[in-house]
């Protein structure tokens, strides 16, 4: 079985496994390329059909798939046939909460991530570097296909994560909750679907408001939900109870984070309070894949994940104080904030 690190495996292996990394992520994208997740959903085949399928060579495809069977991301029912997994699952191209479209992302990511001594160098995100302008201005300026393919990603991935934030936090006892760049509103729907007092508001950048309108409408919320289009590091809509943050923070630097949390105290109600849903980084070997994630936002944007003083010193700055800790079933926290 493929383990990364672990104190049964010789060192020598453990660095072995470590510097071949990158083979495991291009073999993961060539499943989502070539849809192999899909093909074997319905039941096992050959090497030679799904090289037929997939206009590769069966040779080649052979080694790729007998690698992906020590991933555990197929099984190998019978010597020479695939068969899916719950790991494959993640990666077909219609499951609710697919990894596909994120994984997709990677043909475009692989570049920035082959730059990541140009950020430790710099301090400066290398994405900038390589295409000119910052991530977000690129994804709506010059391709917004990758913007459109972001999003989605961005939807199916946190997908997986709604259930455990609306388990975790009694969002009952809010008014209205402003979900601050809420994306296609994945997150706003289930809290409006578990809360039917709750009243909400999605906001987010003018294209992705646009994206956003059919689905909110297609879930049957569209009487409690308004859609709102700006800029979160000018102003939010006011009169909010409360303002939530999922996944935003992480992605900007301690300026702008401060800049988008006073919009937040200028806009809610003077008893209303900020709920930020992200990942606090445990110290230690704590928290591995929250700390490689942190280093692609290295590379891609000047964000940065954060340990639990960090935050606090984010929100002090900000004229807030955070009132608890939330542990959710997902490696996401809530962070419930007000102001101090
Ligand atoms: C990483 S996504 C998170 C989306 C959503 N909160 C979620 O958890 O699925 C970041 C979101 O912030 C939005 N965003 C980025 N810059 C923004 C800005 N200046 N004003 C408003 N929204 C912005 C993006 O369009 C995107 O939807």
């Amino acid at each position: 079985m493929f383990q990364l690190t672990s104190e049964k495996v010789p060192p020598h292996q453990q660095v072995l496994f470590m510097i071949h990394g990158a083979m495991v992520s291009q073999a993961v994208l060539a499943v989502v390329q070539l849809r192999l997740a899909d093909l074997v959903r319905d039941g096992k085949k050959s090497a030679a059909q799904l090289a037929e399928a997939t206009q590769t060579d069966e040779l080649n495809l052979y080694r790729l798939l007998r690698t992906l069977v020590s991933l555990r991301i197929f099984s190998e029912p019978e010597p020479g046939y695939f068969a899916s997994t719950e790991l494959s699952a993640c990666l077909q191209s219609d499951s609710p909460e697919s990894l596909y479209h994120l994984t997709l992302m990677l043909e475009e990511r692989w570049k920035t991530v082959g730059s990541l001594s140009y950020s430790l160098r710099t301090g400066k995100p290398a994405f900038e570097h390589l295409y000119g302008k910052d991530m977000w201005r690129y994804l709506t300026e010059d391709d917004p296909e990758a913007g459109a393919l972001f999003n989605r990603a961005m939807t199916s991935m946190s997908g997986s994560l709604n259930q455990p934030l609306v388990d975790a936090y009694d969002f009952s006892s809010i008014g209205t909750l402003v979900d601050v760049g809420g994306g296609e509103g994945s997150f706003l729907v289930t809290a409006l679907e578990h809360n039917p007092a709750l009243k909400g508001v999605l906001f987010d950048q003018p294209s992705v408001i646009e994206q956003a309108r059919e689905r909110i409408a297609q879930a049957g919320v569209a009487d409690r939900c308004e859609l709102i289009a700006g800029d979160f590091l000018q102003a939010l809509p006011p009169g909010g109870d409360a303002y939530f943050l999922r996944h935003i923070l992480l992605d900007w630097d301690d300026a702008a984070c401060e800049t988008i949390l006073r919009n937040c105290v200028q806009a809610m109600k003077p008893d209303g309070k900020i709920l930020v849903a992200e990942s606090v980084l445990g110290s230690g070997q704590a928290d591995l894949l929250g700390k490689l994630i942190d280093l692609v936002i290295m590379v891609t944007i000047p964000g940065r994940e954060r340990e639990e003083e960090e935050f606090r010193k984010l929100f002090a700055s900000a004229g807030l104080s955070i009132r608890r800790i939330l542990p959710t079933r997902s490696p996401y926290k809530i962070i419930e904030a007000v102001i101090a």
